[in-house]
């Protein structure tokens, strides 16, 4: 049900990048908070009522700048007036980088990919980039109070203000539906089908917005994402459903099920595109690996099974962990998309595998994953699930295979679960830091050891069963 909303709603579709870690979230200067705040207008109750202007501004952005007051959201502490703790805009402002993804266009980085890719203004005035660092949308559509500078701000999530930044400050508003909500702009992001969707825009890239090969060698980092972990890391400006204990469970596996459907159908655009081969729908690491005598590759040990040897395989990354999401839910449709993604990598490990097959191919699994996300988001979460989940991950060495991202994928995922465990039951240190040792692997993409990380994976399965039992209870 989320996602053919999640569809409808939203027109459809290192060194080089740090690897993302749960920690504490980074506390960047109050002084940018405190100068946002000076030049916002607390317009909100100004706004509330006036139904007849409210009408004709539906789909219109207004900038953060409303929701500042606080009065509204701007609150520094959390509040215990209504159900929201109205300190969202205080933490955006304060702790979240989306509220620099501006600034971040004029920095050095910024300025050398702008030279390198030759582009005709700077990155901070480039549609190129503002379609995701910023609030990107037509002048029509802005309001007047609308600042570019403002970054991915409230409206880049929850969809255009105008139309519902009056009617959602009276206490009828939680009486009404999602639906009712949609029709004056706001976006259902509860529905967490339809939240991923929004965040994977510019995660993974749609096909007015993109991050490719070209940008990254420019120096752009790859895009990578778990919902559940960048959830965390943003961090979170809301409260996890109290009578759902699991439910970062699912945040996790709707999450990781979205961003294989969405990147499959990146796939089969790109596959029918001017500009393919695309080299970022590759595993990155099989071209940027640093090379040894063979006796010592590990790479030419495990061989280059169900591909032509020394052709990089396709990034495998956003199905190794979601396919034991899906086969904890619906063996029978799991099981046919493991079938059509093996046809897709067979067709990916020729040096030149038909664009359209590869195409039509990657449309067909993007459909299997798009009705096991369905089930997913409907499904209920529990220990159970969580535990076999992880247990499945730790057992499955041949996904060390797949590249570096996909092991990557594995470590944030085995984080994610662990967390949600924690947060129903007792710390397991050893089961910890083993997790720990996960992202220890992966640290330096270049250096990946397949054989390395999956000792270490057996490490976290071992710990997962001397703790099973004890994790989440
Ligand atoms: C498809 C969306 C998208 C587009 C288009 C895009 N970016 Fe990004 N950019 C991102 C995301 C998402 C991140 C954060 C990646 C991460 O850490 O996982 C990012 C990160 C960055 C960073 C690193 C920021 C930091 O805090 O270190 C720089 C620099 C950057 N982008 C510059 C650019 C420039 C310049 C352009 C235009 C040429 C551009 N971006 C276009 C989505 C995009
Ligand atoms: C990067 C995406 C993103 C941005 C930017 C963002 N939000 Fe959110 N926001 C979310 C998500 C996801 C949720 C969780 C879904 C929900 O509870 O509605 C949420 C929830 C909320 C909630 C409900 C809190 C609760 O406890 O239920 C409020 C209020 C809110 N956001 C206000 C804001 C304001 C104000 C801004 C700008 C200052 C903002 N958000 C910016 C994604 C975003
Ligand atoms: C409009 C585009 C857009 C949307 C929608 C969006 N992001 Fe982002 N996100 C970015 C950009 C651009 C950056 C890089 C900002 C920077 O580094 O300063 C970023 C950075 C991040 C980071 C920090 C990454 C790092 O390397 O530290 C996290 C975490 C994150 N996003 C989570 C989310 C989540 C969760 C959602 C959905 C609820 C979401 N984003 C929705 C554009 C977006
Ligand atoms: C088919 C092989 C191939 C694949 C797959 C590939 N690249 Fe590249 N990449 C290259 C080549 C070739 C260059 C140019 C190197 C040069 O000129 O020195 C390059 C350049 C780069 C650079 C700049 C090099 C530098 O020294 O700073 C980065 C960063 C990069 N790629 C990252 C990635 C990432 C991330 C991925 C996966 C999303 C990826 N690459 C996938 C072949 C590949």
């Amino acid at each position: 049900m989320g996602i053919s909303k999640a569809k409808s709603l939203i027109s459809d579709i290192a060194h080089y990048r740090p690897i993302m870690k749960r920690g504490m979230p980074t506390l960047a200067a109050v002084a940018s908070q405190n100068f946002r705040r000076a030049a916002c207008l607390s317009v909100c109750f100004a706004l509330a009522g006036n139904a007849a202007s409210q009408t004709a501004s539906i789909g219109k952005y207004n900038g953060p700048g409303g929701c500042a007051s606080s009065s509204c959201h701007g609150s520094i502490q959390p509040k215990q007036i209504t159900r929201v703790s109205q300190n969202e805009y205080s933490i955006w402002a304060g702790q979240d980088k989306h509220a620099r993804a501006y600034q971040v266009l004029s920095n050095d980085v910024s300025l050398r990919i702008g030279r390198i890719l030759n582009l005709k203004s700077p990155p901070e005035q480039n549609e190129k980039c503002l379609a995701c660092h910023a609030l990107a949308v037509p002048a029509e559509q802005r309001a007047q109070t609308f600042e570019l500078n403002d970054g991915v701000s409230c409206e880049s999530c929850h969809g255009p203000a105008a139309g519902w930044l009056g009617p959602h400050t009276v206490k009828d508003w939680e009486n009404q539906s999602p639906e009712q909500k949609a029709k004056l702009g706001m976006i259902d992001l509860r529905d967490v089908a339809i939240r991923s969707h929004t965040c994977l825009h510019c995660h993974v890239g749609t096909a007015e917005k993109f991050v490719d090969h070209q940008m990254i060698a420019a120096g752009h980092p790859d895009l990578t994402f778990e919902l559940n972990l960048f959830s965390a890391v943003m961090p979170r400006h809301w409260k996890e459903p109290r009578e759902t204990p699991w439910f970062g469970a699912k945040e996790w596996a709707v999450g990781q099920g979205m961003q294989l459907r969405d990147s499959l159908q990146r796939l089969a655009r790109r596959a029918r595109s001017s500009t393919w081969p695309e080299y970022a729908e590759l595993d990155c690491i099989a071209c940027h690996h640093s090379l040894t005598a063979p006796k010592d590759s590990w790479r030419q040990e495990a061989g280059y099974a169900g591909r032509t040897p020394g052709v990089p395989a396709w990034n495998a990354a956003r199905f190794v962990v979601f396919r034991y999401a899906a086969a904890a839910t619906d063996a029978a449709t799991a099981s046919k998309l493991d079938s059509e993604v093996a046809t897709l990598t067979g067709l990916m490990g020729q040096l030149s595998g038909d664009r359209e097959q590869i195409a039509a191919s990657a449309e067909r699994a993007a459909g299997l994953a798009h009705s096991l996300t369905s089930e997913l988001n409907d499904r209920p979460y529990d220990q159970a699930f969580t535990i076999q989940v992880m247990r499945r991950i730790t057992a499955d060495s041949s996904l060390s295979l797949l590249g570096q991202r996909a092991a990557e994928q594995a470590a944030m995922s085995l984080d994610s679960l662990y967390n949600v465990c924690r947060q129903n039951g007792a710390p397991d240190s050893d089961l910890q830091n083993a997790i720990a040792g996960l992202f220890a692997q992966v640290q330096n993409p270049s250096a990946y050891n397949a054989p390395a990380f999956v000792a270490q994976l057996q490490k976290v399965g071992a710990a997962l069963g001397r703790g099973a039992g004890q994790a989440g209870k």
